[in-house]
């Protein structure tokens, strides 16, 4: 099997702009319209895209609510320590529908992580990241990066006992780096403690990251567009294996979305309160420390990575490096075979992968003591060996017998 080459789907022939009319007259001065229908519309799509294919279009759609709610929510809170709680708790229970934008917002963090996570693990099962799509892999990483960094700092803002003892957890871990730790610490903080000034600047910081994501999702997509969609066979998609995206994936995605919307209501309005964590119903209390302080769901692999590691800094770096070693994923893993459904050993080490993600979250809840520490290890290990050791061998092997 030879390398694929660029583009890999060979277009649909294009429809031509509109004739006549407005929308011609506008076309032929900007071209959006044809360039909407070419990219769009009449985009080639491979015929075999499973389910795992609709998470992007979920992402894009939960992304849009986020802003649209996010705007109206940052009309009515004050980004002060004094005022803060007590602004959510007016947006709650005085401002008209204030309840459900907060609760469409929340739900919304946690169902765009879930999201992201399983967008992820796709791109990682069927080799989605293998050239010629390493560009679309990366700008996904960012965006990634991007929002944790976003859902952190809107976690910090209503300024109750979590966010308070979460951002302190986070300082204190971010001037554990040596050197340049205790500087990097007191940027973050504003001050030697955490009041007024970090609150205004993680507002600032999640407002801008928010419309950030916004701008890199443009670059991701459009990275997607060059190559076209990988597919769960990861083989090349001959022109007459392809349907034009509308109405084959417009009425598939829109499928995808009704469901994901029943799951997202019921959350949002059945149960406000079972993804959040009820000692953030306390305003912020910096003399009283709560007797277990845990981050979101979305970030326990990760707290429980850094536990799991005997020095401070260790965990730091092991948690950095849980996402760092995704970006040389590509060039980890040369093979020529691109999705897991044709590697069996893979498709076992992404299985492992997946168990280790998730029994680190359960170590971050458990805090990462007695019995739990050994699996937050075993856990770590097994993730890093498949991207550093498995992932490389299996490429080398599958190389050997291509030659
Ligand atoms: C704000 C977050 C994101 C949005 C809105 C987004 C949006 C999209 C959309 C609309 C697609 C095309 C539909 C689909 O394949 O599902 C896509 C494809 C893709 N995304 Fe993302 N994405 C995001 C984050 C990520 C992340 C974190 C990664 C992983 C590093 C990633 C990697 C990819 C890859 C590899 C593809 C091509 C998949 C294939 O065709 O096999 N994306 N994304």
């Amino acid at each position: 099997m030879s390398g694929p080459s660029l583009p890999e789907n060979t277009p649909l022939p294009v429809r031509p702009a509109p004739s006549g009319g407005l929308l011609s007259w506008i076309d032929r001065r900007l071209p959006v319209i044809s360039a909407f229908r070419q990219e769009y519309v009449d985009f080639p799509m491979p015929r075999n895209l499973n389910a795992l294919w609709n998470f992007g279009a979920i992402l894009t759609v939960v992304l849009v609510l986020m802003l649209a709610t996010g705007i109206f929510l940052a009309m009515n809170y004050t980004p002060t320590t004094g005022e803060a709680f007590m602004s959510i708790e007016m947006i709650e229970r005085q401002l008209p529908g204030g309840w459900m934008l907060r609760a469409m917002h929340m739900t919304g963090a946690s169902l765009f992580m879930a999201a992201l996570y399983i967008h992820l693990f796709r791109g990682l099962y069927y080799g989605s990241y293998k050239q010629p799509r390493e560009i679309l892999w990366l700008t996904g990483l960012v965006l990634l990066l991007m929002a944790m960094v976003t859902a952190f700092a809107g976690y910090v803002l209503p300024w109750g006992q979590m966010s308070y003892w979460g951002a302190d957890v986070a300082g204190k871990a971010v001037g554990a780096v040596p050197v340049i730790g205790p500087a990097l610490e007191h940027i973050m903080e504003g001050s030697d403690q955490l009041g007024d000034i970090f609150l205004h600047r993680f507002f600032v910081l999640h407002f801008v990251m928010a419309f950030g994501i916004v701008a890199v999702v443009a670059l991701h997509v459009m990275a997607l567009h060059v190559s076209g969609p990988n597919n769960p066979t990861g083989q090349p998609v001959p022109a007459r294996e392809t349907v034009p995206f509308h109405p084959y994936y417009t009425t598939k995605d829109v499928t995808g979305l009704v469901l994901f919307a029943l799951v997202f209501v019921a959350l949002a309005f059945l149960w406000p309160d079972l993804l959040s964590e009820p000692e953030n119903y306390r305003p912020a209390n910096p003399m009283h420390t709560p007797a277990d302080i845990e981050p979101e769901w979305y970030f326990l692999p990760f707290y429980g990575l850094l536990q799991s590691v005997p020095s401070k800094f260790g965990g730091l770096v092991a948690a950095g490096a849980s996402i760092g070693v995704l970006f040389v994923v590509p060039w980890l893993d040369p093979s020529p075979i691109r999705s897991a459904r044709s590697r069996p050993l893979c498709r076992a080490g992404m299985a492992g992968v997946v168990i280790s993600f998730v029994l680190m979250g359960l170590v971050g809840r458990h805090h990462a003591e007695g019995a739990w520490m050994i699996v937050g290890r075993i856990a770590a290990l097994c993730y890093f060996g498949y991207f550093l050791v498995l992932l490389p061998l299996c490429a080398r092997r599958e190389m050997r017998r291509e030659r």
